[in-house]
């Protein structure tokens, strides 16, 4: 008699391979990151956002006459519905940000025409509007939830300059404007991590864009995953100053402590994204009046590189150590961080909306059940 095999349970899916994709190639062993085959250091020095978002929808990079009506196109979505930024100081005050952003990403979809046609085209428009929208949002919804003046967009500036522009209400300097393009297009796209994975399986229902963008960012919320950005700056200023690195590092291992932002799932070396956002946040530093936050994460990685509880597990810091200290460094509060990460990441999750629903398969793994079996039902009246 065949005795069927237990089934196997891999917990957290890890190192389970659920579909193909083209969109980006994460070499954990070695430390790469390929966007479409193109190494992301090179996207980095030689282009911006809007190019690396273009690559990532349209497969290939655009020639000057596609950049030039990709990046209008995105122009025309930085204007949000006046209805909707009419709802923006109706959440109750101290409304978390993520909240309000998941809320009104959410409400775009009222405004947009084609947000229940899932063809590729309609898709494409459905993406522009949210990665335009989402940046034009979440400097809205900071300014009103500090009372500032509402900053309406430029039409001369990049996405990455409009957004510090429409964020600060200044125009930004070139470092930057360089430092908000690498940050956004590193964090722009990373296989199937669990925000990614989230909107695939949403979109492998058959669902629409916007359910899976805003299904992607309650993922992204967890400290884990988009959360540890933010987690990872407040435990830089909870340290205070380089001098109290060592005896706060002793006492986190003592209490078995995770240092956020270093570690990653697939990475089993340096994060390829944190060696490029670490130069920006030292530029960065550099010019500000600020230094001690990137004194204590570099003092705090030596710490951690050269212990062997790190390097036995061989955790190496991830894209949010140094991505913290960049966007804090561009004035943007912590609170807001994985808004920041989102960001760039809808971009990266439109794109494997539109490959999933090019070539459909409903996601539905198997759970092993492990509960009680064939129990006698007892009338309530006779229950003990
Ligand atoms: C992102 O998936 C992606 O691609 C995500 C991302 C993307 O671009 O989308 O790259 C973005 O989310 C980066 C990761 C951000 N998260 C953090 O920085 C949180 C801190 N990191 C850890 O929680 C952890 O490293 C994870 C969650 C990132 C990965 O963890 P795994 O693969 O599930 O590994 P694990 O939790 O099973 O840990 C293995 C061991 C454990 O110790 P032992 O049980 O062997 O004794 O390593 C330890 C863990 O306790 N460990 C840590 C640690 N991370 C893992 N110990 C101290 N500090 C840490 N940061």
């Amino acid at each position: 008699m065949s005795t069927q095999r237990e089934p196997q349970v891999v917990r957290g899916l890890e190192g389970i391979y659920v579909a193909t994709t083209e969109l980006s190639r994460v070499d954990g062993e070695n430390g790469r990151l390929y966007y479409r085959g193109y190494d992301i250091h090179d996207l980095v020095k030689y282009g911006d956002f809007e190019e690396t978002v273009f690559l990532l929808w349209y497969g290939h990079l655009p020639t000057e006459s596609e950049y030039d009506a990709f990046r209008k196109r995105l122009i025309n979505y930085r204007f949000l519905p006046e209805n909707l930024i009419k709802m923006l100081p109706l959440l109750p005050q101290g409304t978390i940000p993520i909240t309000a952003i998941r809320t009104f990403l959410s409400a775009l979809a009222a405004w947009d025409p084609w947000a229940e046609d899932n063809s590729r085209d309609a898709e494409l428009e459905n993406a522009a509007r949210l990665t335009a929208g989402i940046a034009s949002l979440l400097a809205k919804v900071q300014r009103v939830r500090t009372g500032q003046e509402i900053v309406e967009p430029r039409l001369d500036l990049d996405h990455a300059s409009n957004f510090l522009y429409m964020f600060t209400g200044k125009e930004p300097s070139t470092e930057a404007s360089a430092a908000m393009n690498a940050f956004l297009i590193l964090y722009a796209d990373h296989g199937f991590n669990a925000s990614t994975f989230t909107a695939r399986v949403t979109a492998s229902t058959l669902s629409d864009m916007y359910s899976a963008i805003v299904a992607a960012l309650g993922a992204l919320k967890g400290p884990l995953h988009g959360g540890a950005m933010e987690a990872a700056m407040r435990q830089f200023i909870e340290i205070g100053h380089p001098e109290n690195v060592d005896a706060w590092f002793e006492k986190a291992l003592a209490q078995k402590r995770r240092i956020m932002g270093i570690g990653h799932r697939v990475y089993k070396t340096w994060d390829p994204r944190a060696r490029i956002l670490r130069e920006r946040a030292r530029v960065l530093a550099e010019k500000s009046s600020e230094p001690q936050w990137f004194e204590i994460a570099e003092r705090l990685a030596e710490r951690a590189l050269n212990h062997p509880y790190f390097q036995e597990r061989r955790l190496f810091p991830n894209v949010d150590y140094y991505g913290a200290l960049v966007v804090y460094y561009l004035g943007i509060p912590p609170e807001l961080y994985t808004i920041m990460f989102a960001l760039s990441r809808v971009a990266g999750w439109a794109a494997h909306v539109i490959e999933q629903h090019a070539d459909n398969r409903l996601m539905r793994p198997r759970a092993l059940y492990v509960g009680p079996e064939h129990r006698e039902y007892v009338p309530r009246e006779k229950r003990t």
